[in-house]
């Protein structure tokens, strides 16, 4: 039986040198690779993942599959899943099924592949391979020892589960680590959102009104470097919290609705549906550019955009046109997918060798210690977290300043 499905096997030296780009920027990673590559603590282990194929997340598989573990990978995105990669995968013995552009029964059908192999360890982004094991495929979760999971919004459906009652084992929330959410969410999305807004368009961003929907850790980064870059940026918020850091961090903050006549590119990150409707839509101006950052494709309604238009067409790669009854042109960028994926390469890899890194020894952890461990969610162990960005800051020749004894002694009498 063949065990992958990618578009085209050819394109595997492209890809290859892709990982060989990525690869020597991920300290972080290779020094953990290093350190076990004795020992190759996953031999035999099935490991199924569901992540963005693209050249950073194959360094991680690459990475797992190394220290023995056999690994079954589905892309996680349709838009974010690069051929070339893939087929650089299968070469390094990596089963993958993806293909850019696949369809949505497509990716469910792929999903089902990769949990045919029985999986020990899961390593999701999104939590749709969790939630297809549940619906699906209960009778693999006995041999389920645990997993990690990438992403806010997978995080968020993992909770659900957990307080339904049914997760079925111990799930790592490498998003809440430190080393996670303060680098990858914040500036990791941050410079490459804007990556993939400004090679998709062209356009200039100095003196452009941003609209930025949400200001969690991945807003607060947009809206930071769309500063950076000279334009004004409109935050909307629904956390009171949140909008008065916005309002701290010299942003405007207004509802969308308010927004909408306004600006020139809009961009949502908060994890929520609907968050750029067709009463918004109705007011925008001729031009505007619209792109979604947050995890699933229904922050601007699709649906909205389609019955409102007269017509429908694509102005360039991964530029959609939706041109109005009024004549105004409505423009969304990669389908309203996560726009620095579909219309990028995702986040810088300086950033992602961190969140890997983290992936890696979080899937270990589970290894190892998934007999003492209760089904449901847990953090990322603090050990693991700082020394993870300890490596980095290792990589860098960054040092820091020590407690000295005084120190230690006077910190010790502020303990509770
Ligand atoms: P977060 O929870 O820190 O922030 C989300 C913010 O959106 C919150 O402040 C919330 O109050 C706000 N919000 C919710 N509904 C809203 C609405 N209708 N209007 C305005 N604001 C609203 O989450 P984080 O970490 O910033 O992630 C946001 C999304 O981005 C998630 O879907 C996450 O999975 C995704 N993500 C995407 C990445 C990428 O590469 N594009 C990287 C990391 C996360």
């Amino acid at each position: 039986m063949k065990n992958f499905s990618i578009a085209n096997i050819e394109l595997a030296p492209s890809g290859l040198q892709k990982l060989d780009w990525a690869w020597q920027y991920m300290p972080v990673l290779s020094s953990l690779e290093e350190r076990y590559s004795q020992e190759r603590p996953f031999e035999g282990i099935k490991l199924a993942a569901c992540l963005h194929l693209e050249a950073k997340t194959a360094c991680l598989l690459r990475t797992f599959s190394r220290l023995g573990a056999e690994v079954y990978a589905a892309g996680s995105n349709p838009l974010s899943t690069q051929d070339d990669v893939c087929a650089a995968l299968v070469k390094e013995g990596i089963h993958v099924y993806s293909h850019r552009g696949m369809t949505s029964e497509e990716y469910f059908s792929y999903l089902k592949n990769v949990l045919d192999c029985g999986p020990e360890v899961i390593v999701d982004d999104g939590a749709d391979l969790i939630a297809t094991l549940l619906e699906e495929r209960q009778d693999l979760i006995p041999n389920v020892r645990g997993g990690s999971e990438e992403t806010t919004s997978g995080i968020k459906r993992l909770k659900a589960m957990e307080r339904e009652g049914i997760l079925p084992f111990p799930m790592i929330s490498v998003n809440d680590a430190d080393s996670k959410y303060l680098f990858d969410n914040r500036y990791g999305t941050g410079q490459s959102v804007w990556d993939g807004v400004m090679r998709t368009t062209n356009s200039l961003i100095a003196g452009k009104v941003v609209v930025v929907a949400g200001y969690g850790w991945c807003g607060r980064g947009v809206a930071m470097r769309a500063k950076a870059l000279g334009a004004r940026v409109i935050v909307t918020e629904i956390d009171p919290h949140r909008a008065f850091e916005a309002l701290m961090d010299g942003h405007e903050v207004m509802t969308m609705e308010a927004a909408a006549p306004l600006g020139d590119i809009f961009l949502t990150l908060t994890g929520n549906v609907d968050v750029i409707s067709s009463n918004h839509m109705a007011k925008m101006k001729d031009g505007v550019i619209l792109g979604n950052a947050g995890h699933f494709d229904v922050e601007i309604s699709k649906a909205d955009l389609s019955s409102m238009a007269t017509d429908v067409y694509e102005v360039r790669p991964n530029v959609t046109c939706y041109k109005m009854a009024s004549g105004n042109r409505l423009y969304l960028l990669g389908e309203g997918r996560l726009v620095n994926l579909a219309a990028g390469d995702g986040h810088p890899i300086e950033i992602m060798d961190l969140s890997f890194a983290l992936q890696l020894m979080s899937a270990l952890h589970i290894l190892r210690n998934h007999g003492d461990m209760k089904a449901g969610l847990y953090p990322v162990p603090e050990d693991i977290d700082r020394m993870v960005v300890s490596t980095k800051l290792d990589s860098l020749g960054v040092a820091l300043d020590r407690l000295t004894s005084a120190q230690e002694e006077y910190m010790e009498g502020w303990k509770e």
